[in-house]
Parts: structure tokens; sequence; C-alpha cells
């Protein structure tokens, strides 16, 4: 089993992109905690990417084997095309948003992706990634 973490567009702005919703962290910080939370209990990966097409490719390398925590940010509110992907490729995937997006405003409400996840966590900052590791991982055993 491998853990794949992709990141949608913006989250590269984390630590210097709206405090009061995304934390003062960094994606560096957050690939870096949830890597040492893995640690060697699974293989893990990181892509982040401002393009919905390099995400949609990502999503086409992976298997059933994989274990997929996504956060598509923008692209989580309009993409048919990364749901299309992920319907493609079977993989299980939970899909994180580091703010509450039901707390915010109507567009944010609305997923094309959660419909076909495993799971969905919201406004749990950086912890959400780390509890959705937290269950592919106890699943595996
Ligand atoms: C986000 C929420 C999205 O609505 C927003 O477009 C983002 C980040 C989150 O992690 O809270 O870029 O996915």
């Amino acid at each position: 089993m491998e853990l794949v973490v992709i990141n949608g567009p913006n989250l590269n702005l984390l630590g210097r992109r709206e405090a009061g919703f995304y934390g003062n962290f960094t994606l560096a910080d957050l690939e870096r905690r949830l890597r040492e939370h893995v640690g060697n209990r699974a293989k893990v990966s990181f892509l982040q990417s401002n393009s919905e097409g390099e995400i949609i490719n990502h999503i086409h390398t992976l298997t059933e084997n994989h274990r997929l925590i996504i956060n598509a940010a923008s692209l989580t509110h309009t993409s048919i095309g990364i749901r299309d992907a992920l319907s493609a490729v079977k993989t299980p995937f939970i899909e994180v948003h580091i703010s509450n997006v039901y707390a915010r405003e109507d567009f944010r409400q609305h997923s094309y992706l959660s419909p076909i996840a495993q799971g969905v966590i919201v406004g749990l900052g950086a912890e959400g990634y780390l509890l959705a590791a937290d269950f592919f991982l106890q699943q595996k055993t």
C-alpha cells in the first residue's frame, strides 16, 4: 500500500495565504509533518499542482493499491475532469479541506468529489491529512 497526497491550486501558498482560514504552516511543513507521522508504516508521495491537467495525469498513474488523500482546493468545486479520473482509476480516496468549507461561501459547499470519496474531512487544518493517513493505515491490518 502506498499513500499518495495531492494538493491542488494555491496550496503552494500555505503560510502566506489567508491565515485565518489556512493557518501559518507552509506546504513543506505539512508534507514534513505527514511524512514523520507516517514514518515507516507506508511509502508516501506528494504532488502539489496549480494545473488541473497535471492533477488528472497524476491520478491516471494510480491503481487500486494506492490510497489517496486529496485536497483539490478550488478544483473540488469545479472539476468534472478530476471526478471522472478518480472514478476511472478506482483508487480509494479521502477528500480533505483545511478550512471548514461549510462555514464559508455557498460556492464552496458543493464538491464534485465527495459523492465518490471514501470519506471527507473538513476544517481540521493540517490534522485532517494525518487523520486521513491514519484511517488508511489502520485499514491495512
Ligand atoms: C480548500 C477550500 C477550497 O474552497 C479553497 O478553494 C482552497 C482550499 C481548503 O483546504 O480549505 O483552495 O480546499
